[in-house]
C-alpha cells in the first residue's frame, strides 16, 4: 500500500517534536478522520529557519509532515505557502488516494503557523492567506 519512501519517513520522520519560543504555532484537525497536528516554525528574517511538527496522525500524515517540514525548511515563507499536495505525495513516490487528505494535514498546519506569525507580530495579512485561515478555522469548528 505504501511506497518505500513513505515507510522511511514513517519510521524516522524528519523535524519531529516542538520548537521552544517559535515565531508561530499552527494546529489544525482533520476533518475525515479527527486526527490532529501542531506545526511549529522560528523565522530568520524572511526565511523558514526552523520548522517542526507533533502530530496524533497516521503513518501517511507522519511521513507527509515529515516531507512538508523538509520542503519548507530554508525557504521564504512565501515559497512555503506555495507548497501543495502533489509536490509532498511526488516527493514520496506516491501516496494511496484514500490518504491524499492526510498531506494536507502538516500543509494546513503551516499556513496557519504563518498567519499566527502575522497576526503576533502586526504584519499584513494577504487575502489569500485570510481565506485559507478562514475555511480552515470553519472546516475544524464542523
Ligand atoms: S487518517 Fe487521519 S491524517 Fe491520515
Amino acid at each position: 500500500m505504501y511506497s518505500e519512501k513513505v515507510i522511511e519517513h514513517f519510521q524516522n520522520p524528519h523535524n519531529y517534536g516542538r520548537i521552544e519560543n517559535p515565531d508561530g504555532i499552527g494546529e489544525v484537525g482533520n476533518m475525515k478522520c479527527g486526527d490532529i497536528m501542531k506545526l511549529y516554525i522560528k523565522l530568520k528574517g524572511d526565511a523558514i529557519e526552523d520548522i517542526k511538527f507533533e502530530t496524533f496522525g497516521c503513518a501517511a500524515a507522519i511521513a507527509t509532515s515529515s516531507v512538508v517540514t523538509d520542503l519548507a525548511k530554508g525557504k521564504s515563507i512565501e515559497d512555503a505557502l506555495k507548497i501543495n499536495a502533489k509536490d509532498v505525495v511526488d516527493s514520496l513516490g506516491g501516496l494511496p488516494n484514500i490518504k491524499v487528505h492526510c498531506s494536507l494535514l502538516a500543509i494546513d498546519a503551516l499556513s496557519e503557523a504563518v498567519y499566527d506569525y502575522y497576526k503576533n507580530t502586526g504584519k499584513e495579512i494577504s487575502e489569500d492567506l485570510k481565506k485559507k485561515h478562514e475555511s480552515i478555522k470553519k472546516r475544524d469548528d464542523e
